[in-house]
């Protein structure tokens, strides 16, 4: 998602290959998302100034409270009408909901001729509900991120309890949390139970500048961690998705928090987007500023848990405290997996993690997930990296939310937390399609190298490749 490098080139249409998904239930889809203004008329003049330009408006984060489903649309390209978004996911039995801006539609809207933005919720990726019935998210202050890319205001943390739809607090990040190409856009989780509101801890990764930022609610300050695991893997930089193959320089994105520990600390979970990599550190490690920026922590507080395996770069972490799992998306994959963090606390490798659906046209890009009062799991696909390069019509379903519930999800894989049902090894991480047991159709991977040469293009092939724009923000389109 990095801007720095949209490194774009067109490469070779994949054959379509249907992946599977039997466990996810596809709820709502869109074309293009719609959202409620205040008239009609407004509407109208929004599309006229070219202020709303629908296809440009990609979903992105998702997050949910009570009946209210929040769905983020980031500021990537121009003409986005609001950046943050929700439905109510009782009241609205239309499979394409309209989307009502939160807190209004006023707070969101962004005039060609904007000069004031302090009121403004400019653009917002992820977002966060915690114990305590409080909504966190970062405001990236980025407006045009892959034109123009504007920084109109500083990035900003926002606290809403949404009992009440009141602003608590909004907070500057500090100076010098920031640095050149630093997107507060990733997984920020909050450390927090409903005993301690005032104790809460906020960790928000930046996955263009390679830190990790922690914010203490109590002390309102943050402090800015580096750490090498912050970083992408250059093997694992290719994409290719939907039909298109680029690279991202991006680091740290995914995160995901354990159940509070016995020594009353959590793990936090976390991995770069442009990485297979999955690593860990006890919050005990970032609580406290010293602590967190002290050489001894950093050299010894960190874990490097293992690799998931090739192509299983992650886009989005989902830590499920009940049952252990840690979900994430597989953008290389079209789909979701898991690994399960108690029956497997020390065993991080291909074969104790687990693909639980893909879908080669349904799950074009699944960029966020999260898990319900219900225990259900919602995954987000959006098609983004088609939309930032090639444009979306509404010719076809863009943006898609799927639903399932985690018990129903997990059974019988070796994600399940008591694995009774499940043995190690039921599923071989490198064959590409689940649950099928026609083995002409596995494709193996090759996990030498991070691409099977007849399918994907290799690292060295999309530098070579003609056209290549290695570092640029130029789009090169080639149709095959
Ligand atoms: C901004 O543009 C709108 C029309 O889109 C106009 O009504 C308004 O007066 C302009 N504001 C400024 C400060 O120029
Ligand atoms: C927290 O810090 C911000 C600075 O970004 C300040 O504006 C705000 O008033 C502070 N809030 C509290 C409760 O101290
Ligand atoms: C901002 O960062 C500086 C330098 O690390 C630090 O001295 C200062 O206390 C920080 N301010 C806040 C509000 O966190
Ligand atoms: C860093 O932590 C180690 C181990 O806890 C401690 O011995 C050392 O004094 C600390 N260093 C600083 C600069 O605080
Ligand atoms: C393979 O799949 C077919 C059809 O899905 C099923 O009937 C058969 O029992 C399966 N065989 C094995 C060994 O799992
Ligand atoms: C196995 O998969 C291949 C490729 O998708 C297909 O051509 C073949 O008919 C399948 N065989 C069975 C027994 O389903
Ligand atoms: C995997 O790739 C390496 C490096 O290109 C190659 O030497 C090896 O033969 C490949 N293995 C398989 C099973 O294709």
């Amino acid at each position: 998602m990095n801007r720095i490098i949209s490194t774009i080139l067109i490469f070779i249409l994949f054959d379509n290959i249907c992946g599977q998904n039997t466990r996810l239930r596809e709820r709502y889809s869109w074309r293009t998302v719609d959202f409620q203004f205040p008239d009609e008329r407004t509407r109208q003049a929004a599309i006229n100034s070219r202020d709303y330009i629908p296809n440009n408006n990609v979903p992105l984060g998702i997050e949910m409270w009570r009946d209210r489903f929040f769905i983020t649309v980031p500021r990537w390209l121009t003409g986005i009408a609001s950046t943050l978004n929700y439905f109510r996911i009782n009241g609205d039995f239309n499979q394409s909901p309209t989307l009502i801006p939160y807190p209004n539609f006023e707070a969101n809207y962004i005039r060609a001729n904007e000069t004031n933005y302090q009121n403004k919720i400019v653009s917002v990726f992820r977002l966060k509900v915690d114990a305590c019935d409080r909504l966190w998210f970062v405001d990236t202050g980025l407006i045009d991120i892959i034109g123009a890319y504007r920084q109109v205001i500083a990035p900003r943390l926002f606290i809403v309890d949404l009992r009440t739809d009141r602003l608590i607090r909004v907070y500057t990040l500090n100076s010098s949390d920031v640095s050149e190409g630093t997107i507060f856009g990733g997984n920020m989780v909050v450390d927090v139970t409903a005993d301690t509101c005032n104790q809460a801890f906020a960790y928000i990764p930046d996955f263009g500048g390679y830190r990790l930022v922690v914010y203490s609610y109590e002390q309102n300050q943050s402090w800015r961690i580096k750490h090498p695991y912050f970083y992408f893997d250059p093997f694992a930089t290719p994409f290719y998705v939907g039909g298109l193959v680029f690279l991202w320089t991006d680091g740290v994105f995914g995160m995901g928090l354990s159940a509070i520990q016995s020594d009353n600390f959590r793990i936090l979970y976390f991995t770069s987007i442009s990485s297979t990599y999955q690593f860990s550190v006890s919050t005990r490690f970032l609580r406290d500023r010293n602590i967190a920026t002290n050489t001894t922590t950093l050299l010894q507080g960190y874990q490097f848990l293992g690799n998931r395996g090739s192509n299983m770069q992650t886009t989005a972490h989902m830590l499920d405290e009940r049952t252990g799992t840690l979900f994430y998306t597989l953008p290389n994959r079209n789909g979701i997996g898991c690994w399960n963090t108690i029956r497997f606390r020390n065993d991080f490798r291909p074969e104790t993690n687990f693909i639980l659906a893909t879908d080669d046209v349904t799950m074009i890009f699944p960029n966020d997930i999260i898990t319900d009062d219900a225990n259900n799991l919602w995954l987000l696909s959006d098609r983004l990296p088609v939309s930032n390069i090639r444009g979306l019509t509404n010719a076809e379903v863009n943006h898609r939310l799927f639903m399932a519930p985690i018990d129903d999800l997990i059974q019988g894989t070796i994600c399940e937390p008591n694995g009774l049902n499940s043995r190690i090894s039921t599923q071989n991480i490198n064959t590409r399609f689940v649950g099928s047991n026609n083995t002409s159709s596995i494709l193996k991977f090759n996990d030498s190298i991070n691409f099977p040469t007849k399918k994907y293009a290799t690292l060295e092939q999309i530098l070579k490749s003609e056209g290549s724009t290695y570092g640029t923000k130029e789009k090169i389109v080639k149709t095959v």
